[in-house]
């Protein structure tokens, strides 16, 4: 008999309410449900994805004043080198880089990837989109 869990959460004013709108429009009763769904949709998804080949994109943008944040960018990239295809490099303005990698590989890898680039201090809005490429790898 599994045991149900209460547990606090602390999020931001508006993008609770933004979570809000969202449960509102895909009529979800309540917090808890919509987030229960969530939560068992991102298990299924990474359930699915473990040993799928994936193709996809991490997307990030950063300031390139920000102490070291380049070399540590470099240098994770080519740690990563076998599962990056291009690397896309766009001069926002005077202050902001946006950065599209462009990826391909099994699933984990990539998703550990995306989460090292958005894990560097300074990078901002780190968003990885990526779809299976149908093969399977061992
Ligand atoms: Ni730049």
């Amino acid at each position: 008999m599994s045991q149900i869990v209460r547990f606090g959460v602390s999020l931001d004013r508006r993008l609770l309410d933004k979570f809000d709108r969202l449960i509102q429009k895909r009529s979800y009763t309540n917090r808890s449900e919509a987030l229960r769904d969530l939560i068992r949709q991102e298990l299924v998804k990474e359930e699915w994805e473990q040993g799928q080949e994936v193709a996809g994109a991490i997307t990030y943008i950063y300031d390139h004043h920000q102490r070291d944040l380049l070399n540590k960018l470099t240098r994770l990239q080519h740690d990563h080198q076998p599962i990056i295809l291009s690397t896309q490099h766009i001069h926002l303005d005077h202050d902001n880089c946006l950065e599209i990698v462009a990826v391909k590989g099994k699933a984990d890898a990539v998703q550990d990837l995306a989460f090292a680039l958005r894990s560097i201090k300074g990078v901002r809005h780190g968003t990885l989109s990526m779809t299976s490429t149908g093969k399977a790898i061992e």
